[in-house]
């Protein structure tokens, strides 16, 4: 499956997350590839860290606005089951570009009604894109979640307002995080028992029963994949 992790607002956590997914899908022995779609460069930073502590990581390539054309994304990808893209926060063209290429794009949101309204620009472009393509598939992702407040619940309620669907997984505002990536590591190898590393591992199940129950369309000159398909 393709996966962009998207949105306007930046700091929202969105490289964390495609880090963290893709290492876990890693860890469970798919071939991964994690787009930097970010001039700022956190996943190659991160790449480089990972490099220096000798620990596992997916393939990771920068691309940006032109990466939907067919001699770029869509060939790269081929020979690995998962991509994820970070995206940029703003960088409009960039992220119309994962969206054109994109089986889900994720939305990640903060817990409160201010980050539910800041969300609107976000929810344009994804609806923009799905003007073109019917079969993208979005999601919000409550993330940085602090406690079960009264803000936390009504979040959900608000969201749901959107019009687009929620992610049952719901992340909360965890040091871990931050560690993991330090230490070049996503957070379910950094520290397996922390709630983060629950929340990712549910997180990355809940996409891949997604994945299972729609599919992802098979390119036609590549049918000998469809058998590699989890
Ligand atoms: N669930 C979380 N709990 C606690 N801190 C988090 C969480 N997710 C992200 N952070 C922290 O929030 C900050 C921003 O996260 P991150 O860089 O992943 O966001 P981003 O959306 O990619 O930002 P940008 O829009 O600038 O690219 C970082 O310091 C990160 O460690
Ligand atoms: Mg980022």
């Amino acid at each position: 499956m393709i996966v962009a992790l998207t949105g306007q607002k930046g700091g929202v956590g969105k490289s964390t997350l495609a880090i963290c997914i893709a290492a876990e899908l890693l860890a469970r022995r798919h071939k991964v590839l994690l787009v930097d779609a970010d001039p700022q460069g956190t996943i190659r930073t991160w790449g480089e860290v990972a490099v220096d502590a000798g620990q596992p990581l997916p393939s990771i390539v920068a691309m940006g606005s032109t990466m939907h054309r067919a001699d770029q994304l869509p060939t790269v990808r081929l020979g690995y089951d998962d991509v994820i893209i970070d995206c940029p926060p703003r960088h409009g063209e960039i992220q119309r570009s994962a969206l054109m290429v994109a089986d889900m794009a994720i939305l990640p949101c903060g817990p409160s009604s201010a980050d539910a309204w800041a969300l609107g620009a976000s929810i344009d472009l994804v609806n923009e894109a799905r003007t073109l393509r019917s079969d993208l598939e979005v999601r919000i992702l409550i993330t940085r979640k602090q406690g079960r407040t009264a803000l936390g619940r009504s979040a959900r309620e608000e969201l749901e307002k959107s019009g687009i669907e929620l992610l049952k997984t719901e992340v909360g505002y965890r040091v871990a995080f931050a560690e993991a990536l330090g230490a070049g590591q996503g957070v379910t190898a950094y520290a397996p028992k922390d709630a983060a590393a629950d929340e990712t591992r549910a997180l990355v199940s809940e996409l891949l029963l997604w994945e299972k129950n729609h599919g992802t369309q098979e390119a036609p000159a590549q049918p000998a994949k469809a058998g590699r398909r989890r």
